[in-house]
Order: C-alpha cells, then structure tokens, then sequence
C-alpha cells in the first residue's frame, strides 16, 4: 500500500463561515493502481489531493505515504517524503520559464542533491525521450506548445522516480487531441515505472480508464463503476451552505493560482474593454480565495527552485581565472581574468565585480594594489562565451614568503553577483573565486632562479596554481 489515508476532514473558515471542503474521506492507494476522481468544480477533489500529497494538513485524519504517518514526521522528513515518493503534476503549467527543458525536468533532483547531476541529467534526457521530447531538451517554455509543456511537467513529476504520482486535472485546458495524446503517454509510463496514480479529471471517459473511479460530491468521495453508475452514497446531512458557485475563483486553488498568474497579463485588456469592474471584481473574489496561500506556497517552492538553478548557473556554468599576466616593467603587471559562460546562451551577468590582490607575506596576506582597466569597470557585464577583463596589479611589498624560491605567492579574490537578468530583482548568487599564482617580482635575475629551481627554459614571469 502506498497511501493510507484514512478519515480525512479538511474544513476552511472563509470569514464567520466554515466550509468543509472534505468530509470523513478514506482512501487507499496500492503500488501500481491507477484511481480516478471526478467531481463538479468546488466538491473538494484539489483539496483532497493537495491532502494526500502532504501539502496541506488536514484538520483530522490520518495519512501514510510509503507507510509513515506523514504528519508525525519532522519537516526535513516529510520535505523528503514529498520530493521523492509524490510527483506532482498540476492543472497549470507550472515551468520556470528561464531554464530550458532538461533543466526544468532535472531540478526536482538537483535540489534533493542526492545524485551527481550527470546521473540526474542522463535520467532527465532519458525522461524527455520517453515524453517524445528528445530534440526539445534545449528549449525554453515560451517556445513550446501546451502539450509539450505538460509533457516536460510529467517528466519533470518523474524524475525522482516516485511511487505515486498525482495529478490534478492534468489535460483540462489542452485540446481533445493533445488531452488523449498525454493520457496515453500516461499510461504507457505507469506501465513502464510502476507508480500509483491518483487523477482528478473532468473527462468521463478518462475516469473509465481507471482501475477505480470515485466522485467527489460536496466534500464527500464515494466510488461509482465505470459505466457511470452510481453506487449508493452514504448520505450525509450538509449543515452548512455550500458557498455561492457562480465566481470563477471558488472553482479550485489551483485553477486560483492559475488564474491569478494570467490576471497581471489580463487585468490590463480588461479594463481596456471597460471590464473595470468585472477586473476588480474577479481581483478581489480571487484574493479572498483562500487558495492564495497555498499558491504563495508554490511560489515559496518555486522560489526555491530558482535559486537552486542560479546557483547551478553561478557556479558550474560561468566559470573564471587568470587568463595571463604580463609584465608592464618594474613591480607593474597586467593581470586579464576570464569569466567564460560556458553554455554562451543565454548570457549570465555578473554585477559589480570586485578583483583584488594580496601577497602572502609570512603566514598572512598583504593586499597590494589592483586597478581595473577601462572595460572591467563596467557595473554589469554581460558574460556570452569567454571574455576577457584587464586589471593592473603593483606588488608594493619589501619581504614576501617565497613558497617557490624567488616567486612571490600570489592570490586573487574576485567577489561577484551573478544573475541571469541584466536588471536583477531578487535573484542574485554571490560568488566569491580565488586565483592563485607564483609570480615573478622586478629586478631578480633569471640565472639567480634558475640556480635554486630548475625550469626546461627561462623562468616564467608567473606560473598558474589550481585553487588551494
Ligand atoms: N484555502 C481555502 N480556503 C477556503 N476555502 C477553500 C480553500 N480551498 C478550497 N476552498 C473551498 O473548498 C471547496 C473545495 O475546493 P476544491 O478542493 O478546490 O474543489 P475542486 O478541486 O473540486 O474544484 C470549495 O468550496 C472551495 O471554495
Ligand atoms: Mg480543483
């Protein structure tokens, strides 16, 4: 059994009114099942499912996933629990729409650090393949069709290779077409990787699909058999009035979330056609949608989940370190740092790049001075390929630890932030590189070196050490 869930009750207070959106729900999942739930807009079936995928906390009841009591354990557990044995795929796209495809699959798994990324990029190749995305990896979102993006998102809910996978009207908004296209590559993966799966459709004849199909009738789940039949419902008495059904927003949280991130493009239009009032209207409706919290929950997760691919595109895809030092005469040299994005496209900027210079002297270090030429004072620099930046370095120092006789031990710290935007809000990664080098100081004769270190030819003016 995969999931236990057992007398679940959720019930929201929506100002002096309380609505219960589930009511005494069980429901078991076995390894490998596919259940169905259908159910008018606002019976409860987001609700549930947002339960049963550890969530949201139910207001009682009992759920085991994998069989631990998912409410009993600590936060970094159940974070695990939900990473690894629950993919989630939701009515609305939910891509980060600055990584590309692969990215986007991969980074459930980065984020659990778990497994080399090549291993997690090898499994999130294999899994666009299997989604008949093998030549789309490199794409972003925005230039992928609905279909494809779901297809990402269903990849995206496997990589982890979870046991049970749940998916909240998965095909609602795709066309007829597209909609039994994703069923079938639905299908086809349960049956290649095993999982449990629990889906809310609307579609009748999806649901049919099923090894089980439930209804979810004003909070209340009950099975009905696959040609439609009903089962005989526990009746129930409905103390409360269901809230008014005639707003967009009361229909699903999730169709809220979906709703609020079109609203910022659609408000505007709107008011345009003189819908002021409907826009302000559907804002405010939408607003004291409870639902609000649990997308500023995904938009925390999301949050999250950017920041992780910054890090990833701040420190494995920009890549820095002394290009070459050149001697200007006496204790002067041009020092050019490299920062190279490695990918090239799309371009990685790196603000405020702050280079300095210290030479160990004893066991500490003496800054010396280092000043930027022209073309690395830029604030922003934009980094596609390898570029080069110009610093002039003086070594005003009388003693120097000579680690390599003669040579002074040179190090370099470059702080830096780096963004994928050129006009970054909150998305920065501070990195900080050091660069070393031996360096060659003004007036030693190179027969005084070469009596001491024996180099094939001419002493170099500096040599590269790797980070140490
Ligand atoms: N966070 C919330 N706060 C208050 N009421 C909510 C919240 N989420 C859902 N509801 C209400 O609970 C009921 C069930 O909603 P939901 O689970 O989204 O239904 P469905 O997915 O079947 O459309 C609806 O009446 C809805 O308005
Ligand atoms: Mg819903």
């Amino acid at each position: 059994m995969i999931l236990r869930a057992t007398h679940l009750n959720k019930s929201y207070q929506d100002g002096d009114r309380c609505i219960d959106a589930v009511s005494d729900v069980d429901l078991m999942v076995r390894a490998g099942e596919l259940i169905s739930i259908v159910g008018r807009s606002g019976s409860g079936k987001s609700t549930l499912l947002a339960m049963i995928g550890a969530l949201t906390k139910p207001t009682s009841g009992d759920i085991a996933i994998a069989g631990e009591r998912v409410w009993e354990l600590s936060e970094k557990r159940l974070a695990d629990i939900r990473r690894k044995e629950i993919g989630f795929i939701f009515q609305f796209s939910s891509m980060l729409s600055n990584l590309r495809a692969v990215d986007n699959v991969a980074l459930p798994a980065l984020l659990g650090g778990e497994s080399a990324p090549e291993e997690i990029y090898a499994r999130a190749h294999d899994l666009l393949t299997r989604v008949g995305l093998a030549r789309r990896a490199s794409a972003f979102p925005c230039q992928m069709s609905g279909g494809e993006q779901r297809r990402v998102a269903i990849a995206r809910a496997l990589v982890n290779a979870p046991r049970l996978l749940l998916a909240d009207e998965p095909t609602s908004d795709l066309d007829e077409e597209t909609e039994e296209e994703i069923i079938a590559l639905l299908e086809a993966l349960r049956a290649e990787e095993g999982f449990g799966m629990v889906m809310v459709t609307h579609n009748r004849d999806l649901a049919a699909l099923a090894d089980r199909t439930l209804e979810m009738r004003q909070g209340v789940l009950a099975p009905i058999d696959a040609r439609g039949a009903e089962a005989p419902r526990p009746i129930r008495p409905i103390i409360l009035p269901a809230p008014a059904k005639h707003e967009p927003p009361a229909t699903a949280v999730f169709e809220g979330a979906r709703a609020l991130q079109r609203l910022g493009a659609n408000l505007w239009r709107m008011v345009g056609r003189g819908g002021l009032v409907a826009a302000l209207f559907f804002g405010v409706a939408l607003l004291s949608n409870a639902g609000i919290a649990r997308y500023q929950q995904f938009e925390i997760e999301a949050h999250r989940t950017r920041l992780a691919a910054l890090e990833e595109l701040a420190t494995s895809t920009l890549r820095s370190d002394i290009a070459s030092i050149a001697s200007l005469g006496g204790d002067r040299y041009e020092v050019t740092v490299y920062l190279e994005n490695i990918k090239r496209e799309p371009p990685i900027y790196v603000m405020s790049p702050s280079v300095r210079a210290f030479i160990q002297v004893g066991t500490g270090w003496q800054e010396t001075t280092l000043s930027p030429v022209a073309d690395a004072t830029a604030a922003v620099l934009k980094v596609t390929g390898r570029q080069l930046y110009r610093f002039m370095l003086e070594t005003r120092v009388e003693t120097f630890t000579e680690l390599l006789p003669h040579y002074m031990h040179v190090r370099f710290t470059n702080d830096m932030l780096v963004s994928p935007e050129s006009t970054p809000k909150d998305e920065l990664f501070q990195r900080s590189d050091n660069y070393f080098v031996y360096l060659k100081p003004k007036d030693v004769a190179d027969e005084t070196i070469l009596r001491d270190v024996r180099f094939p030819g001419a002493p170099p003016l500096w040599i590269w050490m790797p980070p140490h």
